[in-house]
């Protein structure tokens, strides 16, 4: 079958590289991709915001399957787009994307379902806001309701941040993501990422994994986009991740569909675990980056098979076959980010990798001048490995990170360090 797959980074490169394996594929075209997508699929410029555009390609290039990599995309309808005109699609309608594109949403949403999150209100003035935050107290979490990109959360330890965060928010440094306002009492304990794929009835889990959010050796610094992942994670127990399916997950995909608007697609289930009760952080209607990169390294080839399952409804046929392996993704980043960073720096040794089903070098803000290989984005490079344990993954993933020859690059040294210590 011929396959498209939108998006441009680790993640799409990672699905790229899985679809690619499995025998089904007989066409793979990647919009709009980047260098690393490249070398194994063709790459087509297409705005993959706009519906109709991307119908209009995937007719003209006989596609039959599309999967869609970010969530700009989804909550854009580019889905609900593609399935009106009778393509199979890997991914939720706008209608459900709301679970990623508004926390308002899915605090209702969880509130209807009664599964655990953290207590809520909602505001659309400052005033009123300020005054919530003065009555509970810090710490405290702030965050736009919209798409922000991943800069939206504010953890206040102290008032005084939480107070300049509404100020920020209502004096429009989010856009209109920042328009309406969600305050949440912070959680403790641990964080993990589950994932699973529904098909609108059944779920069917398909990997943990753990991220590292901030930029700084011993998760310290500001956010960013994630330096690095590793699955399975170890405080996903049979036990929690049971409890996160009968509590959060099945309810939550239930109160979807009786809303008529039923979740296909991946469901990226952020929680925070505290003495083995998990609660719900934030949904994504999509995989996680740097996550993706670990999961499709375990899946492999079969990772198409689920994602077609899913797409047709046959959820309740497929199976996943689990190895007992680990995965590690280590980011290699542009000095600077999350701040401002140089792109259009060469990249050299990437040349003469083993790209086997043990280790691989996802691409992300990379492109190609003149032949080359430069950055072309803050997240550039995910060095990823798997490995029958923990350490034996982080081992290869980092030979492979020491390989590049980029002086303007730079990873994190103990991505795992909560795992391996
Ligand atoms: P989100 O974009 O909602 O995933 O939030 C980004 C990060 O902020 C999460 O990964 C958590 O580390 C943190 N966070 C969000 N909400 C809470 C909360 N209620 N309590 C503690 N930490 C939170
Ligand atoms: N790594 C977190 C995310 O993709 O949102």
């Amino acid at each position: 079958m011929n396959i498209l797959i939108l998006g441009s980074g680790g993640r799409e490169h990672a699905i790229a590289w899985a679809v690619m394996q499995n025998p089904k594929c007989d066409r793979l075209i990647v919009a709009p991709g980047n260098a690393g997508i490249a070398m194994i699929a063709d790459c087509a410029a297409l705005d993959i915001l706009d519906g109709a555009a991307v119908v209009q390609f995937a007719e003209e290039n006989a596609v039959d399957f599309v999967i869609i990599g970010p969530e700009a995309p989804l909550a854009a309808g580019v889905a609900d787009d593609l399935r009106s005109a009778g393509i199979l699609v890997f991914g939720p309608g706008k209608a459900a994307a709301m679970l990623e594109a508004s926390k308002r949403f899915t605090k209702e949403i969880c509130d209807a379902a009664g599964a655990p999150t953290a207590a809520w209100a909602r505001f659309d003035s400052a005033e009123p806001a300020r005054d919530y935050i003065r009555q509970k107290g810090a710490p405290i979490v702030v965050k736009a309701d919209g798409l922000a990109a991943g800069k939206g959360v504010i953890v206040a330890m102290e008032m005084s941040e939480a107070l300049a965060a509404i100020d920020d928010m209502f004096s429009g440094e989010f856009g209109a993501a920042g328009a309406e306002v969600v305050i949440e009492e912070f959680m403790q304990g641990e964080e993990a990422s589950f994932f699973v794929l529904c098909d609108g009835e059944t779920v069917l889990p398909i990997g943990t994994a753990q991220d590292h959010k901030r930029v700084g050796a011993g998760d310290t610094g500001p956010n960013t986009g994630g330096m690095g992942a590793y699955s399975p994670a170890p405080v996903m127990t049979d036990a929690v991740t049971e409890a996160t399916l009968a509590r959060i997950v099945r309810p939550t995909m239930a109160e979807m569909a009786r809303r008529g608007t039923p979740f296909t697609g991946v469901l990226f289930v952020g929680l925070m675990i505290e003495n083995g009760q998990p609660r719900l952080v934030e949904y994504n209607v999509r995989f996680g980056d740097p996550e993706c990169q670990c999961l499709m390294m375990r899946l492999g080839a079969q990772a198409l098979d689920l994602l077609l399952a899913c797409a047709e409804g046959r959820l309740s046929e497929a199976r996943v076959n689990w190895a007992e392996d680990h995965a590690m993704c280590v980011v290699i980043a542009a000095e600077g980010y999350p701040g401002t960073y140089a792109k259009g720096e060469v990249i050299g040794g990437l040349e003469g990798f083993e790209a086997d089903s043990f280790t691989m070098m996802f691409h992300a803000g990379t492109a190609l001048r003149n032949g080359k290989v430069v950055s072309a984005g803050g997240r550039v490079l995910g060095a990823t490995a798997r490995g029958s344990d923990l350490r034996a993954a982080r081992d290869r993933a980092y030979a492979l990170a020491d390989r590049v020859e980029w002086p303007g690059g730079f990873c994190r040294r103990d991505i795992g360090w909560r795992a391996l210590d």
